[in-house]
């Protein structure tokens, strides 16, 4: 199975890259141009590694001849209210991309298309407003599509410091969340809003790309479920 990854430099990036590639799955990475600069200026194998596809999502053309002969395209992509200054927007980031890249996999026949969101996409605030936006893209694509809803992510002990660094919780709240997710009563709370690490949640989504039917199967992921999956 042949899966493009966009987003794969961020922090979830870097963890479900190598577990998807561990899984059997031959990968495409994006690189944005600038991010690709970047990573050869610093020397990381990234820059070589010649599963990269570096092009612009705004590039239809380009993103379209990266995308024939995928089966799914894994879509990792997301900015936050503090790289605003540095010129991103969630329009441009999140939904933009979210927009262009299920306009190219339908142009290049790539069935299923998963999302990273979040818990609470689509209620009330810019932020959720727009994972609901992203969400109704992808949900209204025709793709078969799987759509995950993970609270805040926590990510390992140790691991590669990344372009955008690690995903940090308070010590302690992981484990807090794992052991009290299945107690009677609270256990779906705590599943859905505690902080989850990122390998649970991008296990789910190597998981799930591989068991998801082509034409037009749909799936949201949280919760309980989510941590079930990822396990
Ligand atoms: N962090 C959390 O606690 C949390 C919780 C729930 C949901 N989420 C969601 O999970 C997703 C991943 O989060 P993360 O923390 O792994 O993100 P991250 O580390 O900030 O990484 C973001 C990724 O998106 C890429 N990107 C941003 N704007 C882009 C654009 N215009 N075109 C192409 N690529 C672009 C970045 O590429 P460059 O390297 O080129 O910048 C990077 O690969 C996001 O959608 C986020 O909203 C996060």
């Amino acid at each position: 199975m042949v899966v493009f990854v966009a987003g794969a430099t961020g922090a979830t990036g870097q963890v479900l890259v190598p577990l998807a590639h561990e899984a059997g799955l031959e990968l495409r990475l994006h690189l944005r141009p600038a991010t690709a600069a970047k990573l050869a200026s610093e020397g990381s194998p990234l820059a070589t590694d010649a599963r990269a596809r570096v092009l612009d999502l705004g590039d239809r053309d380009a993103l379209i001849a990266a995308l024939r002969g995928c089966d799914a395209v894994v879509s990792l992509i997301g900015t936050m209210k503090r790289r605003f200054a540095q010129g991103d927007t969630y329009e441009t980031s999140d939904v933009g991309t979210t927009r262009a890249l299920v306009d190219a996999a339908k142009a290049a026949g790539v069935p299923r298309f998963l999302l990273l969101s979040s818990v609470g996409a689509g209620g009330g605030g810019a932020y959720l407003q727009m994972k609901g936006e992203c969400e109704r893209i992808v949900r209204e694509s025709g793709l078969s599509w799987a759509v995950f809803r993970p609270s805040a992510l926590a990510s390992p002990a140790k691991g590669a410091a990344g372009t955008h660094g690690k995903r940090w919780v308070p010590p302690g709240a992981t484990a807090l969340t794992a052991g009290l997710r299945t107690l009677p009563g609270v256990g779906d709370l705590v599943a859905r809003y505690g902080p989850i690490p990122i390998e649970v949640v991008a296990r789910a989504m190597v998981r799930t790309v591989t068991t998801l039917a082509p034409g037009g199967e749909g799936r949201i992921v949280e919760g309980a479920a989510l941590w079930e999956v990822g396990a």
